[in-house]
């Protein structure tokens, strides 16, 4: 049978690895004659397991004790009004920066919620770039700054950390997290739902420094808030066990990897490779400013639309599958998260130099 490369930007590929483990422990998860979905999440093994994911995710991103991880449900777009019913409890205002289709989608589930002031804005040179920092206007007396490290649709992703002084600094890291080292340090909140480069859809990591925690407005309901979380391992009502056990082995398969530094090194080469193929070539581009092309997603067009179609049919018979870009900017879009085998890369960039050759 064909390799199959799955280009999906989420739910997306995880690690061969880990789906044959799971393939194994299903019948019988650590011979209990039960699979883990069937086990109590109280239960001694589930608790344990639960505990090594937490240390495993803390020692991949070298979390400190400051910070608490919780494993939440309601995918990202739930933290989109978590963050201010929990941080937004003090002084009313939060500044955003808007740089694509998802910090959009967090301004606006936000502005229910508190008053937003967008710090900067990308929507003059169509979300292709960052707003360079010093541009941003942010206010005195904001609670946060909100800002997506990746932006999964148009592949634009922050190469720096941008400094706020010393307000808590939130981001959406969906579509980054664990492609590469990260300073957890640097950041107030930080959420990431699992069906990129976690695990499966369904659970969502959130770090969260320990004293923020508390600080939500006092008629945010308890399940909406990070105390409740903090306070209870994650388990203030039944968590979603089986993408919790699934993100517990995609992390201590990041581990036998050489962790992040590994991790990071190879999509690094993936994207540049990637990048690459298409700037050498006319019959392909990509708009994104250079400095802040994401490793993650990459977009792409042709230089005739009319070709789309067929590019997108010979390339899925060819086994690349899902390149079909966002259906708001169209084109297409290959989405290399970690667990895109650096074959998968190769593989399509053969493919793209024969389909220019063919048609271009
Ligand atoms: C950057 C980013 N934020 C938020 C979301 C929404 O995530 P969820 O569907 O888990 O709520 C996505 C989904 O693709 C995303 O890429």
């Amino acid at each position: 049978m064909l390799p199959i490369f799955n280009f999906s930007a989420g739910p997306a590929v995880l690690p061969y690895a880990v789906l044959e483990q799971i393939k194994r422990d299903v019948p019988s998860w650590q011979n209990s004659g039960m699979s883990v979905m069937e086990v109590s999440h109280r239960g001694k093994d589930f608790m344990a397991a639960a505990a090594q994911a937490e240390a495993d995710v803390r020692d991949l991103l070298q979390i400190s004790d400051d910070y608490s991880v919780l494993f939440l449900q309601g995918g990202a777009t739930l933290q989109f009004a978590m963050v201010p019913l929990n941080l937004a409890g003090q002084s009313d205002v939060a500044d955003y920066v808007l740089t694509g289709s998802w910090s959009k989608k967090a301004i606006a589930d936000a502005r229910p919620l508190c008053s937003v002031n967008v710090a900067a804005d990308g929507t003059d040179g169509h979300f292709t770039a960052i707003p360079e920092r010093s541009q941003w206007s942010m206010s005195d007396s904001a609670a946060y700054v909100h800002v997506t490290t990746n932006e999964t649709i148009a592949g634009v992703e922050y190469q720096e950390i941008p400094d706020v002084g010393s307000k808590p600094l939130v981001a959406d890291m969906s579509s980054t997290i664990l492609s590469r080292p990260l300073d957890v340090s640097r950041f107030g909140v930080i959420y990431a739902g699992a069906q990129k480069n976690i695990g499966p859809a369904g659970i969502t990591l959130v770090i969260v420094r320990k004293d923020l925690i508390g600080m939500h407005r006092k008629s945010a309901p308890r399940i909406l808030t990070y105390e409740a979380f903090a306070t209870s391992d994650s388990m203030t009502n039944t968590p979603p066990t089986f993408a919790w056990y699934v993100a517990g082995l995609v992390f201590s398969h990041l581990k036998s990897l050489g962790g992040l530094e590994a991790v990071a090194k190879i999509n690094k080469r993936k994207a540049e490779k990637l990048y690459a193929a298409i700037d050498v070539s006319d019959f392909y581009s990509n708009p994104v400013d250079e400095n802040c092309r994401s490793r993650m997603n990459v977009p792409f067009v042709l230089s005739d639309p009319a070709l789309d179609g067929r590019f997108l049919a010979e390339s899925d018979a060819a086994g690349l599958k899902n390149l079909k870009g966002h259906r708001s900017v169209g084109g297409m879009r290959a989405s290399i998260y970690n667990a895109m085998p650096e074959e998968g890369v190769d593989a399509l960039i053969s493919f793209m130099q024969e389909f220019e050759k063919q048609n271009g």
